[in-house]
């Protein structure tokens, strides 16, 4: 009898940590290696977060709390929605797990039965169709084309939808491709949306503060207010706060859904951890000053890896509205041969040898259901950055 379950045997590890882990492997066997495949920010989480977070082990905040997390963390998430989105949302509406990770993944395993199908639109976050797979049910792709900004349009979500489509997993700005849907381009999803009553909208709202030049973040149950009752809004502190580690997600939704979804939680892995909430609440409730400040660095350094990649030979980056990714095409290399003589035959090909022949680490596009392409994560100094750009310029101006 096999070890694993039919469950597991459907799913992936992520792509995106394995070549973490294959950078890291090199760097330990003395290579020179720049990774640009992790997705986090590279500074520290601000000192007064931090301090929070020491005062609540001394004041003894050790302890169990409520399973979905503590009533003074969920009374400021209202009060974030509020002030941030315009959103009207009470405590008993609020959820609190260990990421953003863990409410999406409570979200589908509570609400999906076999059959059930997921629209995701295409290129997107490595774990959405896996968790999916997990729930039981079946992910759906729509690919937002290159020539749409990696946008999927209206009618293409209209095509998608079925008597059996349950939710539609809705990320801007989005990882892979830093693409953000403003208000006119959410706007024409939440109409579709609108005449679908059976359909559940999961906004994925990560990336929320890092978004540049003049876009304007907008949520689907903020610009359609009737959506709001079949929607569940995510969002965490891990990337607006530099807080990755620390483990904090949260949700806004429906009482039933909220409801099901910390059942879910309290027969797995009960309250997130007590310390990271009340870390969690002095950043919600603190100064704001980070969020300008690291919107600044990340679109300077947008801007340097957006031109430097454009520079190399047969790569084709367009300029992303928010995140920190960027999700270049290298249609023009395909069929071509490195100068370590690897055949580039797909974006698998292409990461591999750059990953060989110069040590910069990046995700091939592949792993993110769109080809061929590859993503880099720009959370890194501008110095690294610079080198980066440098070697895959030169490994492009090697292809024969
Ligand atoms: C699109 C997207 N959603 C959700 C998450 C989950 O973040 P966390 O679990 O750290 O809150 C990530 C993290 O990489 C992400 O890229």
């Amino acid at each position: 009898m096999s070890l694993l379950s039919q469950t597991l045997a459907r799913v992936k590890p992520s792509p995106t940590i394995a070549i973490t882990n294959r950078a890291r492997e090199l760097a330990a066997e003395g290579r020179d290696i720049i990774s640009l495949s992790a997705g986090e920010p590279d500074f520290d989480t601000p000192e007064h977060i931090r301090e929070a977070g020491k005062a609540a082990i001394d004041a003894g905040h050790t302890r169990y709390t409520a399973v979905d997390g503590i009533p003074e963390l969920k009374r400021a998430i209202c009060a974030k929605f509020a002030r941030e989105n315009g959103l009207d949302y009470a405590p008993a509406n609020i959820t609190v797990g260990t990421g953003g990770k863990q409410i999406l993944y409570n979200a589908l395993m509570a609400t999906l039965n076999p059959g059930d199908e997921v629209i995701i639109p295409a290129p997107y976050w490595v774990s959405y169709p896996d968790m999916v797979l997990l729930a039981g049910g079946t992910p759906v792709f729509v690919e937002g084309a290159m020539a749409n900004g990696y946008r999927i349009t209206p009618e293409q979500l209209d095509a998608a939808i079925t008597p059996r489509t349950k939710w539609v997993i809705l990320n801007s700005p989005s990882n892979p491709t830093g693409a953000g849907y403003g208000e006119s381009h959410m706007r024409g999803l939440t109409e579709v949306l609108l005449r679908h009553p059976h359909v559940w909208v999961l906004a994925d709202d990560i990336y929320e503060h890092l978004v540049f030049d003049d876009f304007e973040f907008v949520t689907p149950a903020q610009i359609a207010p009737e959506l709001k009752d079949r929607t569940l809004t995510m969002n965490g502190v891990s990337k607006a706060y530099a807080m990755t580690g620390w483990r904090i997600g949260y949700g806004a939704g429906p009482v039933a859904l909220i409801k099901a979804m910390a059942t879910l939680q309290s027969q797995s892995t009960s309250n997130p951890c007590s310390i990271s909430q009340y870390a969690a609440l002095a950043a919600l409730e603190g100064p704001q000053d980070y969020i300008a400040e690291s919107r600044a660095v990340f679109q300077r350094r947008r801007d340097l890896v957006v031109e430097g990649l454009n520079a190399c030979p047969g790569i084709d980056c367009p300029m992303p509205e928010g995140a920190f990714y960027v999700y270049p095409s290298i249609k023009a290399l395909i069929g071509k041969t490195s100068a370590g003589g690897t055949l580039i035959a797909d974006d698998e090909a292409f990461a591999s040898a750059l990953l060989d022949e110069t040590g910069v680490a990046v995700v091939f596009g592949a792993a993110f259901g769109l080809s061929p392409h590859f993503r880099i994560s720009y959370a890194t100094s501008d110095e690294v950055l610079a080198d980066a750009c440098r070697r895959i310029g030169k490994f492009c101006e090697g292809l024969v």
